[in-house]
């Protein structure tokens, strides 16, 4: 059987983890957070393939392109959460587990960043335990897909 592997997509301005806001994103960079996720998911026996962009149709693009290919989708989509109706629609014609994974607690934040467009087409949401949920959402993925 071919082994079962995860995209993860890393929307808008994650390029700058590290540099950005440490004090609500702490100070690990975007590569610091892959390899902690590309770890899990090889001691769970999947595959772990990351794309970053700040643009919606690329990331809308990678989404579309995941059909077929990757079992799940763990996305932070970065403030194209609280808005990208185009991410929920490219998320729903997703069949695989679909993980929604944020650094910072939203709902503990301005009110405009408490909607969450992605959430009601994903399989959970893993908010607000910074680096740590990096690893935690390849944890939940691997045992969606076991399940
Ligand atoms: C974020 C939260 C979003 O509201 C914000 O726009 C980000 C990062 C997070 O990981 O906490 O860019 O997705």
């Amino acid at each position: 059987m071919t082994k079962k592997s995860i995209l993860l997509l890393s929307g808008p301005n994650l390029n700058l983890l590290g540099e950005r806001q440490p004090e609500i994103y702490g100070s690990n960079t975007l590569e610091d957070l892959v390899e902690l996720a590309t770890r899990t998911a090889q001691e769970a026996g999947l595959d772990l393939v990351h794309h970053q962009s700040n643009a919606e149709g690329e990331l809308v693009d990678k989404i579309q392109e995941a059909r077929g290919v990757h079992s799940a989708i763990i996305i932070n989509p970065g403030a194209f959460t609280h808005y990208s109706w185009a991410i929920h629609d490219a998320l729903a014609a997703f069949e695989g587990v679909i993980i929604e994974l944020h650094l910072s607690n939203p709902n503990a934040r301005e009110p405009w960043r408490h909607i969450s467009v992605v959430a009601p087409v994903a399989t959970g949401s893993i908010v607000g335990f910074g680096q740590d949920g990096y690893r935690i959402a390849v944890q939940a993925a691997a045992s969606a897909l076991s399940s």
